[in-house]
């Protein structure tokens, strides 16, 4: 996730780039730069320093040559090449003469990047993005103008864009298209204050609305032309559409957490895109999986007898739902280890142990000592995060990231979806590698792992009857979370978040084992929430539930939509959409997270920031 902005005309574009990637830099700051340009020549700016870019990148474009007739901007959250000033964007073809910026993966960029390769084209940066500049370089040179080269262009890349380019041969003109990634158009009018008009494009309103609030979204495959009193919209194939005007009633603050109340509404609304960017371009048509950004290969890997994971937190929770995937699927045995606790016994490892650390931040002080304790040892390491180039992914033999894009919120929500998806993927990358796993069950796995998304998006959708179970439930200071199998972690996700951010006692149980001894508290009235979706073991959970039940106990079931007979045995339901077992936790998580938030709302709490917690922990 990154964030771009464009700006032509106006009397103070520059100022309005700048700011703007301000508002936009909650999409990523490893990185900020713009192209400015006058009557012709692209000037170029980029600073590279993590949540200082945009300071750094101020002062440099103070020594700009004005005035500035259009410019185009990009905030980075680093995907494919690290987070360095080379791979600051916008990307210049070879010519310097075309600038591009863009939000999004170029799924086959290896490909277009060969051929252009092959053709003389010269690489300056070890992105995606720079494909298109250099493409569009080769369809300028037909003589065409700059909208056109840019259609032409995006009918040969696969993949999510959003992105904005100029060219020194059309000075104030931006052409603008989006795929899968959002990008909002805007005109304003020339002011009563004599204020000239001008036209902008941007990743979000919050980065334009101080402008104007004539707004339009583009959908998929169109391009648009603006100039500053023109806006043209056309597909791919150049014809022109009517884009769909925006109404918008927010103010900025609201805006910038894209109309919710708060960040961790926000993001777990930007659940379906964390997980479907993190499956893109490695779920391959022909029903295989790839991984092969890596850094440890295939033949190292198919030498992998056992998977140790080491996490903390919400990380850990994913890292227990994943070891249901890799012994499943790859027949590995798997054990997943608190990584506070791991480095402090005798771990017993060597070459052919594959260590996997998952981490948000790939800061976490106790996973990165237990990283590095594997390594001592001899293991190969591996790290799913979502930061990159963070301590644990420089350090580690290979890396897997995830791409939910920079999260706010103290409590973890859609990276921990992403997580979910990044390790289920790896879990079948391993079994195919091992012949586990069968042509054909890859091909369906590989259906319910692209519906998974959708299925989040339908989930968050009934937040109104989630909110209507937790609010009978505000007075409840003691819950029990129960779950078996891949609804256990599942459960303490579930508790996890309700005592995060509405400080709420919730223990989680794996429901058969309750009988052997913290079933004595159960009571009437003390509140049980079941993970019971359907599953090998939904049985099971269900006797767990009825012995509770029998005891006076209120539940609450999080269950599969018309499994009617599990709502005959709970007080209320969660439904969720259903799908593969294994990877049900992606959605049944969900209603979970949308509990805590509502009870930690109706308590009046702070939900982003929550008392005595930090976002990334660098202490023991
Ligand atoms: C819970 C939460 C924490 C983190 C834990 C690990 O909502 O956010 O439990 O999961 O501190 O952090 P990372 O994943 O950055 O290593």
């Amino acid at each position: 996730m990154c964030g771009i902005i464009g700006a032509t005309g106006g009397d103070a574009v520059v100022e309005t780039l700048l700011e703007g990637l301000r508002r936009l830099e909650y999409r990523g700051y490893d990185s900020a730069g713009v192209v400015l340009q006058g009557q012709g020549e692209l000037w170029r700016a980029r600073a590279a320093r993590g949540t200082r870019s945009l300071e750094d990148l101020r002062r440099v474009v103070d020594g700009a040559p004005g005035p500035t007739a259009a410019g185009i901007g990009h905030t980075r959250w680093a995907t494919h090449g690290g987070p360095t000033e080379r791979n600051a964007h916008p990307h210049l073809d070879c010519t310097g003469r075309v600038a591009v910026v863009h939000n999004g993966i170029i799924e086959n960029y290896r490909l277009l990047a060969d051929k252009l390769a092959a053709g003389g084209h010269q690489f300056s940066s070890d992105t995606d993005t720079e494909v298109v500049a250099h493409l569009i370089e080769d369809e300028l040179s037909g003589g065409v103008a700059l909208a056109d080269a840019v259609r032409a262009t995006l009918r040969q890349v696969q993949g999510a864009f959003s992105l904005a380019v100029v060219c020194a041969g059309e000075p104030g003109t931006i052409v603008a298209a989006r795929r899968v990634s959002p990008l909002v158009v805007g005109m304003a009018e020339a002011g009563e204050d004599g204020a000239a008009p001008a036209a902008y494009v941007a990743s979000d309103i919050a980065a334009v609305l101080g402008h104007t609030r004539n707004l339009w979204a583009l959908d998929d495959d169109q391009v648009v032309e603006l100039r500053p009193q023109s806006m043209r919209v056309a597909t791919l194939a150049g014809k022109e559409v009517e884009p769909v005007a925006l109404q918008v009633d927010w103010d900025l603050e609201a805006a910038e957490k894209g109309g919710f109340d708060d960040y961790m509404s926000k993001e777990m609304h930007e659940q379906p895109r964390a997980v479907a960017d993190t499956l893109l371009g490695r779920l391959l048509p022909a029903g295989t999986f790839a991984l092969d950004e890596l850094r440890i290969g295939p033949a190292q890997l198919a030498e992998v007898e056992r998977v140790l994971v080491v996490a903390c937190g919400s990380s850990h929770h994913a890292g227990l739902v994943a070891k249901y995937a890799f012994e499943h699927w790859a027949r590995l045995p798997c054990e997943v280890d608190i990584a506070s606790e791991f480095r402090y016994r005798d771990p017993v490892l060597d070459s052919r142990t594959l260590v996997v650390g998952i981490s948000q931040s790939g800061e976490t002080i106790d996973t990165l000592q237990a990283l590095r304790e594997a390594r001592q040892w001899g293991a190969p390491v591996l790290v799913v995060a979502n930061v990159v180039d963070s301590s644990m992914a420089r350090e580690a033999d290979g890396v897997l990231y995830t791409h939910a894009g920079p999260e706010v919120g103290v409590a973890a929500t859609k990276t921990h979806l992403a997580q979910l998806a990044a390790m289920e993927l790896l879990a079948l990358y391993l079994a195919q590698i091992r012949g586990t796993l069968s042509p054909a069950d890859a091909r369906l796995l590989f259906a319910d792992l692209s519906a998974l998304p959708g299925l989040v998006g339908e989930t968050l959708e009934r937040d109104d009857a989630v909110a209507e179970v937790a609010a009978r439930f505000t007075s409840t200071r003691d819950f029990f979370f129960l779950g078996r199998h891949v609804g256990l972690p599942v459960a303490m996700e579930g508790a996890l978040k309700l005592k995060e951010i509405a400080y709420v006692r919730a223990e989680a149980y794996p429901a058969g084992e309750l009988k052997h001894g913290p079933i004595a508290l159960i009571e009437p009235g003390t509140v049980v929430l079941a993970v019971a979706t359907r599953s090998p073991v939904w049985e099971k959970v269900m006797s767990n539930v009825a012995e509770v039940r029998s005891r006076g106990a209120t539940v609450v079931l999080v269950a599969n939509d018309g499994h009617e007979e599990a709502a005959a045995e709970a007080d209320a339901v969660l439904w969720v959409p259903g799908t593969h077992p294994l990877f049900s936790p992606v959605v049944d998580v969900v209603p979970l997270q949308q509990f805590a938030y509502h009870t930690a709302r109706a308590h009046g709490l702070d939900v982003d920031r929550p008392r005595n917690l930090a976002k990334t922990v660098t202490v023991e």
